[in-house]
């Protein structure tokens, strides 16, 4: 039998990247993938790709916005088993010259985001046996970097919240844990330049980008009943980038 058979999994910002990697792992291994984003036409391409999959638009920074998709998700599917919080921004600067606008767009989405999908799957969540959610942090939450305080602050702020959140659902057998890439070959960035670049694959000690699809594969082991005795934790999927 399939590893998620009978699974209804939500994944935040599902169209493209790590979070289209993941959802198309769960859909390859069984589950009812349910994707939720901003971009309505990219959601069709992934219903399209992934048949049976659905898609619900939504911007994860807007409170109401996710809980009108958790709501449409469960009436739907009869509930929510696996949760991805996944979607992610950046709009880097230096501290000195970061806007507000910037600071709080990345704030937002990041951690705001993952807070308000969380929080609006946890009734269903606490109902469903094997329950488990992941949420997408980052190398630089832990280590800093220049031009990202915003984005470094979101994703530390990440690991705070689902560390909380973890403690307060194990009694009732729900986890919570946090997967925190180093540099993955995605459209984030693909923006970065050629010196950017060379110069963090010059501090990766595999010596390349990950793909999105072994980013996938931590997640949805962490998922799976495999990781049934593993809750609060943050597994690093960096090539040895860091400590
Ligand atoms: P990406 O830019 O390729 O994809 C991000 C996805 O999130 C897109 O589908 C986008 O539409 C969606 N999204 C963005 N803002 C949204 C919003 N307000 N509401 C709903 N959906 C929204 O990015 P990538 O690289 O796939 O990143 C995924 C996650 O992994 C992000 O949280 C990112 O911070 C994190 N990450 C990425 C790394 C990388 O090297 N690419 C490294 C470490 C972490």
């Amino acid at each position: 039998m399939a590893r998620f058979e009978g699974k209804v999994a939500l994944v935040t910002g599902a169209t493209r990247g790590i979070g289209r990697a993941v959802a198309a792992r769960l859909h390859a291994e069984g589950a009812q993938v349910v994707g939720l984003g901003r971009d309505e036409a990219a959601g069709t391409a992934l219903v399209r790709e992934f048949p049976g999959a659905h898609f619900v638009a939504a911007n994860v920074a807007n409170p109401d916005e996710v809980r009108g998709a958790v709501d449409e998700t469960v009436r739907r599917f009869g509930g929510v088993d696996l949760v991805v919080a996944n979607a992610g921004i950046t709009r880097d600067a230096l501290a000195l010259r970061m806007s507000p606008d910037d600071w709080n767009a990345v704030l937002d989405v990041n951690l705001s985001g993952t807070f308000h999908t969380i929080h609006s799957c946890l009734r269903t969540l606490l109902r469903r046996p094997g329950a488990a959610v992941v949420a997408i942090a980052s190398v630089i939450g832990e280590t800093g970097n220049v031009g990202q305080a915003n984005y470094a602050a979101s994703k530390a702020g990440i690991v705070a919240l689902c560390r909380s959140v973890a403690k307060e659902v194990a009694g009732r057998g729900v986890r919570v844990n946090v997967v925190a890439p180093g540099f993955v070959e995605t459209e984030m960035t693909a923006s970065l330049s050629a010196g950017a670049r060379a110069a963090y694959l010059e501090r990766i000690p595999l010596g390349r980008p990950a793909r999105p699809e072994e980013i996938a594969d931590v997640v949805c082991f962490l998922l799976s009943p495999e990781a049934s005795y593993i809750t609060g934790q943050v597994i690093g999927v960096n090539g040895g980038l860091f400590p």
